[in-house]
């Protein structure tokens, strides 16, 4: 898929997934996102850059972690996701915060301003997660540090197969990098890259929890990258899809619902 195609994707899916996103992947994720932020172990006055910022989980603790006088400039490709985001901070944060509707690749914001740059759970979705990095890199202050979530290896998250059964009924790869920065030490070669050093990585395995069939389908097909092409389906395409997902994750029933294996790998690093 060419990068101008993902970014649309992206965008629109994650326009039309907003609204189901809590529901389905708040209580799943809090572990994850709670840890990145013991990572980057921010502090009352830094200022702190955050990419692919969705509703706004992560980003209305980095305001608690910064305040006083802390700052907090939010981004996100998804107009609604930006939009949840700046109401969330409204009522929750007294610090100054941006929130901008922006490509992570390309951040309309200068080099060298911020002390920490944080990204939950985002660069599974950028066509180029080097470029990404890069501009995370980019915009720290010397000394500036980062601490990044991924998912981690395909065979370690039993939902995988939702890729590949949305994927042959829009005949095209919706998500086509989501597991290559989890494999391996790939994340950290390409934070390297980014010109990070200092990089410290580790795994987490991480139980998803559904109680039942209903909320298992809808995290996975209407809360998350697949939403755009899924709101597309008739009907009976929804169906067969919906069938095809429980079937491959048929050995994680778990009651009335599933438990799910998931991985995520975490990071973090310093720009000197
Ligand atoms: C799984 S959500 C994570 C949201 C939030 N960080 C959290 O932990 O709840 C992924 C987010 O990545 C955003 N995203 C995808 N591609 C992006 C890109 N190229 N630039 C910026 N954000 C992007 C989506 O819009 C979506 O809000």
């Amino acid at each position: 898929m060419k990068p101008e195609l993902q970014i649309r994707v992206q965008r629109y899916g994650w326009d039309k997934a907003a609204a189901y996103y809590e529901q389905s992947w708040k209580e799943q994720l809090k572990p994850a996102q709670e840890r990145v932020l013991e990572l980057a172990d921010l502090k009352p006055g830094e200022a702190v850059l955050e990419t692919a910022c969705g509703t706004g989980l992560v980003t209305e603790k980095i305001a608690r972690a910064v305040a006083p006088g802390g700052r907090v400039i939010a981004t996100d490709l998804s107009g609604e996701m930006t939009q949840i985001t700046a109401d969330r901070l409204k009522k929750t944060s007294e610090i100054t915060s941006s929130v901008i509707r922006a490509d992570a690749e390309e951040l309309p914001l200068d080099e060298q301003t911020t002390d920490a740059a944080i990204c939950a759970l985002g660069i599974m979705y950028y066509p180029d997660p080097l470029k990404g990095l890069k501009e995370m890199h980019r915009v720290l202050k010397p000394g500036g540090r980062t601490a990044v979530v991924i998912w981690g290896e395909r065979r370690n998250c039993g939902w995988a197969d939702i890729f590949p059964i949305v994927d042959k009924r829009v005949a095209s790869d919706v998500c086509p990098m989501f597991f290559q920065q989890g494999t391996g030490d790939t994340l950290e070669k390409t934070m390297q890259l980014a010109g990070f050093e200092d990089i410290r990585c580790e795994r987490k395995k991480q139980v998803l929890n559904f109680k039942d069939e209903e909320t298992t389908v809808m995290a996975a097909f209407s809360g998350g990258p697949v939403a755009l092409a899924y709101q597309k389906f008739d009907e009976e395409t929804k169906q067969g899809a919906h069938q095809e997902y429980l079937e491959s994750i048929s050995s994680f029933r778990n009651g009335s619902g599933y438990s799910i294996p998931g991985e995520f790998v975490l990071a973090t690093a310093r720009k000197t």
